[in-house]
């Protein structure tokens, strides 16, 4: 803890905000490549949940980026500082007693295993978004791969920044796949059993 700094208990628990909304909350935390499609199955899952009750918030990269990390570059030391604002940020929400679900590239190993020592491993549920390279170019949704082929855009992840992929995610979604809806199914299918309150 920093110097002069004296932590306070706050009076609620997580574990009393848990047992009021009936369900328990941890993160749940998306990584892959940009126009993998992180976004979308996370927009689909949260929806599901919410429609069936469970308190949820999201904390998506592009958004982060736009208030928050406003400052923050792509280089690794800010990527770094990316990830390190969000884990901070999910906790706060997960102690609040959301299933907050976070999609962000969180590009490397290093980081994420940072992650998931502040959130806790029991809290922190890896999906790992895996569509090649080859695809989200060829999607190239934002048409930022093509900036990055001509070097409009420097430092890109998985063409001039690394991709450091998971090795053992708790999910792995791959997009070509099967549908979205396919895919939240199966993540929904996994988080049934820990999102269950029990006395
Ligand atoms: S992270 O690497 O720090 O985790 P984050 O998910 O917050 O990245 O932001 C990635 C989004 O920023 C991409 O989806 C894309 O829209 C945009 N972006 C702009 N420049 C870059 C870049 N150099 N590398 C990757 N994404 C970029």
């Amino acid at each position: 803890m920093s110097a002069n700094i004296t932590k306070h208990n706050y009076h609620i628990s997580r574990e009393e905000r848990n047992r009021q909304n009936d369900h328990n909350s941890f993160v749940i935390w998306f990584t892959g490549l940009s126009g993998s499609g992180k976004s979308t199955v996370a927009n689909l899952l949260e929806k599901e949940l919410f429609t069936n009750g469970i308190r949820t918030y999201s904390l998506d990269g592009d958004n982060i980026r736009s208030g928050l990390n406003k400052a923050l570059t792509f280089s690794l030391e800010d990527r770094r500082e990316n990830n390190r604002r969000i884990a901070e940020v999910a906790k706060l929400f997960m102690n609040a007693g959301m299933v907050t679900i976070t999609a962000f590239i969180s590009p490397l190993k290093e980081d994420r295993e940072e992650a998931k020592k502040v959130i806790g491993q029991d809290n922190f549920i890896e999906i790992f978004v895996n569509t090649p390279i080859e695809v989200c170019e060829e999607r190239d949704i934002k048409g930022l791969y093509k900036k990055a082929r001509v070097g409009e855009i420097k430092n890109f992840t998985g063409i001039s920044s690394p991709y450091e992929a998971p090795d053992y995610p708790a999910i792995e979604i791959r997009t070509e796949e099967e549908t979205v809806e396919e895919s939240v199914e199966r993540i929904i299918k996994v988080l049934k059993e820990k999102l269950k309150y029990n006395e």
